[in-house]
């Protein structure tokens, strides 16, 4: 029988599928049903900024308004909304018992003290790790990536020097220079990357003439995004690697292995598929690796990243070189249409 376990951020998971962070994780019953189905960790739903500042928001606005009636009514707490940052570390405590899977908390934020003061809170729950979903909007501003970058690092370092347990940072593929990126946050103390978050993007409808925001589930073939920089990235680093985005079979696990990941998230696939999914996944791989006769990840982790190949284009520059090369054999009517 083929051993899938494998090891992310110095953290022991029985399989390289996580369930990655999603509204599923809100619903007690799908805990269950991910342990069950097989998945080697979950991460839960993100706490995000407006959350806390829509907290504080209102905080102040109660407390301003007991305040006019009565300074001995503060020490009633007020009622606050069901989705404040409080009500976040009850369910996330919930989940964390509820399960005998690691549990990853997730944190998207703005304002570099919220990344701080609330990574701090969440590593307090009993999770077995953070993932910091970091994102900058576009500013129509000078502001470079240079400063991004440093303010990006400079929160990192903080919230190391504040937390014990490793912290993942999931990351978007829109940067200039990624692999620089990715080696700037390693020296800031991340154990890991996630390679990578999907944005939810707007879209119009026509006949309304209306902005609207459809579910934004990914696409089977989405995986490559992810495949070109966990096959850049083995091997010069020594954070965890899991790939993320459009993964929806084994074989497709198999080729981010090869690629160099340690696991990878899923969360589209489950939507469409449902979450029992993640065992024909499971069995996927393990028939590829008996076939294979692969006994452990580790025989084959890697094995096809760009540090162990010997074309220097694969990773890089493949689609001018293979367009080039194809156009000395094809004819004019067997170019690819663009
Ligand atoms: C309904 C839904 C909710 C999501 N919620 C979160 C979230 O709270 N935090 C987060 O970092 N990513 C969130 N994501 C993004 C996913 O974790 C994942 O990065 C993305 O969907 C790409 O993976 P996939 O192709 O397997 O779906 C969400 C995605 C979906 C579809």
């Amino acid at each position: 029988m083929a051993d899938l376990s494998t090891n992310y951020m110095g953290i022991s998971l029985t399989n390289p599928i996580i369930a990655g962070a999603s509204s599923l994780s809100l619903k007690a019953d799908n805990l269950k049903k991910l342990e069950e189905a097989g998945a080697s960790a979950i991460v839960f739903k993100s706490l995000f900024e407006e959350q806390i500042q829509l907290e504080n928001y209102e905080m102040n606005r109660i407390i301003e308004g007991f305040n006019e009636r009565n300074a001995e009514m503060l020490s009633i707490f007020p009622h606050m909304p069901d989705s404040g940052p409080q009500q976040h570390l009850i369910a996330l405590e919930k989940a964390v018992k509820s399960v005998s899977i690691p549990i990853f908390a997730s944190l998207n934020a703005v304002n570099p003290e919220t990344w701080i003061e609330w990574s701090y809170q969440l590593a307090q729950i009993g999770v077995a790790g953070l993932e910091l979903n970091f994102y900058y909007l576009p500013k129509f501003d000078h502001v470079t990536e240079v400063e991004f970058l440093e303010q990006m690092v400079q929160t990192i370092t903080k919230i190391k020097s504040r937390v014990n347990i490793p912290i993942a940072i999931k990351l978007s593929p829109y940067y200039f220079n990624l692999l620089g990126i990715l080696k700037s946050l390693e020296e800031a103390g991340a154990d890991g990357f996630v390679l990578f978050n999907r944005f939810f993007q707007p879209d119009i409808d026509i006949q309304d003439e209306k902005h609207t925001t459809p579910f934004n589930l990914s696409h089977s073939g989405d995986y490559r995004l992810a495949l070109r920089y966990t096959g850049l990235i083995y091997g010069r680093t020594k954070a965890g690697i899991c790939a993320s985005q459009g993964i929806y079979k084994g074989e497709e696990i198999i080729k981010l292995i090869l690629a160099g990941a340690d696991c990878v998230q899923v969360v589209s696939a489950l939507y469409k598929k449902g979450i029992d999914h993640i065992s024909t996944m499971i069995s996927e791989i393990e028939q590829w690796m008996e076939s294979k006769n692969y006994s452990t990840i580790s025989e084959f982790k890697g094995k096809l990243a760009e540090k162990n190949t010997k074309n220097p284009f694969i990773y890089r520059r493949a689609q001018y070189i293979d367009f080039l090369m194809k156009a000395h054999s094809l004819t004019w009517e067997e170019y690819p249409t663009i």
